[in-house]
């Protein structure tokens, strides 16, 4: 595709079977990215790109992986570049799992599996394609962290650990490349409505009083929409907001800035 905002760009999104990725992948379709999607589940992930493949766009790879296996991380990304004939220009990091314990309850497996996925999973995503775009002298990295990475919600430990720490490695990627013509932001999403809320709020004893409790911690009285996300997720990947870099644009209807409900 030649026309959109993001018209000649080939961009990595993580995570994009479901969820904020998938409606990020859809995002930067309809914009004319060229696109490489990776998910751990790979069903999930063929369905996903069959029904992006279903609109017009440009060229979609894709591959199983997990994020968490850094050699296989490389190894897959490097096969996007050969297959595409060029390097990126773009990535979210944007596939999470939420681990939620009290601190004293977590397990070394439990901490451990918080880090690989939501911290370590980044990296190396970010190192497989920063080398190409240092060279290439321009890319952005967005990443996906929460408010969580700004504020705490007590018995949700070692998730906001991470999601500060996600910021830390935003805020030193793009300390260290900025004159290298490469941005690194992140976003910050409060609730938004995927499967992985509903299905929480289901769990919950009276699912309807659990949705109106989230609802009402918001000022706005909803959570967000993916698509909300991911139109941010496109200006931030693209070169309209070039003079962002170590930045982290909150988006969560006033959330984080409530101090009592
Ligand atoms: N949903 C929310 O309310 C919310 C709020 C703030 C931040 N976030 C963040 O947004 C991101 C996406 O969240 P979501 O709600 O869309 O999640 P989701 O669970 O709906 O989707 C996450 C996707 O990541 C994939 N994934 C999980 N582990 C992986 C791994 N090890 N390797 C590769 N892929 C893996 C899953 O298969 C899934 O397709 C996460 O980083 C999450 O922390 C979500």
């Amino acid at each position: 595709m030649t026309q959109g905002r993001l018209a000649g760009r080939f961009i990595a999104v993580t995570g994009a079977a479901q969820g904020i990725g998938q409606a990020i992948a859809a995002d930067f379709r309809s914009e004319g990215a060229d696109l490489f999607l990776l998910d751990i589940d790979g069903d999930a992930l063929a369905q996903a790109v069959s029904d992006l493949s279903a609109s017009p766009g440009g060229r979609i790879y894709h591959a199983a992986a997990d994020i968490a296996d850094p050699a296989r991380v490389a190894e897959v990304f490097a096969d996007a570049a050969a297959q595409a004939g060029r390097s990126l220009d773009g990535l979210v990091n944007n596939a999470g799992v939420n681990v939620f314990h009290a601190p004293l309850d977590t397990s070394a497996a439990e901490w451990q599996r918080a880090f690989a996925i939501n911290l370590e999973g980044a990296w190396s995503c970010a190192r497989a394609v920063l080398p190409g775009m240092i060279a290439a002298r321009t890319g952005s990295i967005v990443n996906i962290a929460s408010t969580h990475a700004l504020t705490i919600i007590p018995g949700t430990f070692p998730y906001p650990v991470v999601k500060h720490a996600l910021l830390g490695l935003t805020k030193s990627l793009a300390l260290e490349y900025a004159g290298q013509g490469v941005r690194v932001n992140a976003i910050a999403p409060g609730y938004v409505a995927t499967q992985k809320v509903l299905d929480w709020w289901h769990s919950q004893p009276d699912p309807a009083a659990a949705r109106a409790a989230t609802l009402a911690l918001h000022p706005q009285g909803r959570i967000a929409e993916v698509g909300e996300i991911a139109r941010a997720a496109t200006f931030m990947i693209s070169d309209e907001c070039r003079f962002m870099t170590a930045s982290c644009l909150t988006i969560d209807g006033g959330l984080s800035q409530r101090q009592h409900g």
